[in-house]
């Protein structure tokens, strides 16, 4: 029921193969890869070719996060690099029920993203047609920062959408700042998927993720 989705940003991209290893044995449920292309956000990360490489490496499916402009332009790339959930944000798309549209008819699951400013309203009319909802907890660029605690609000925002929307209620994911120590009322708060960068791939990964494992446990008691 409740997903872990390790953000690799905050990987030692030195070892990343070893890295995607870990998190896979560990029990990580999919893997996070953070696309930035320095418009949308601040920062360019990293593209296609890295995710072609990686793709080898892990069975993990990859939920792939675009923070990039008009993402409609690399939806066929995105499919043939190996994603196999891909993520949209409703503020950087002009035609998001096209965009949405265009990643289903790919073949890939689909979601969107809402910065921590945007009212969940703006999912309205979309949310019976998506996969998931991702819902930032902190503003879109850098990992490491400062979950907001304002936003725990909105999971039950957006199930409450999908209710007076008569469908049934996407995955809520959400990604930033979110930690072993916070995740507990995140899950409360109605979230089912968890984004974890910092608070995965530093220190021992392996006891990180059964961290999470954890309170996962206690959250479904
Ligand atoms: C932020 C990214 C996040 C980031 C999370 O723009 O979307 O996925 O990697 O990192 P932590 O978990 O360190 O806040
Ligand atoms: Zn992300």
């Amino acid at each position: 029921m409740y997903q872990l989705s390790p953000s690799i940003l905050a990987a030692d991209f030195a070892v990343l193969s070893e890295q995607l290893f870990a998190v896979e044995e560990a029990g990580a449920d999919m893997v996070h890869i953070d696309v930035m292309d320095g418009q949308f956000v601040p920062r360019i990360s990293y593209g296609m070719p890295v995710i072609e490489s990686i793709r080898r490496v892990t069975k993990l499916p990859f939920d792939v996060h675009l923070m990039v402009a008009e993402p409609y332009r690399f939806i066929e790339d995105f499919k043939d690099c190996g994603a196999d959930l891909l993520t949209v944000h409703a503020e950087a798309c002009t035609h998001l029920h096209s965009t949405v549209t265009k990643i289903r008819q790919c073949g890939m699951k689909v979601g969107v993203a809402i910065n921590p400013a945007t009212p969940v309203e703006v999912l309205r009319h979309i949310i019976g047609e998506v996969d998931m909802v991702l819902v930032m907890t902190v503003n879109p660029g850098f990992g490491g920062q400062k979950f907001i605690p304002n936003m725990l609000k909105k999971p039950g925002m957006v199930k409450q959408l999908a209710a007076d929307e008569g469908v049934a209620c996407p995955d809520i994911q959400v990604d930033g700042g979110i930690t072993l120590f916070n995740v507990g009322e995140i899950l409360k708060a109605g979230a089912n998927n968890i984004v974890a960068g910092t608070s995965v791939f530093s220190g021992d990964i392996k006891a990180n993720i059964a961290g999470f494992k954890e309170a996962f446990e206690n959250a479904a008691k």
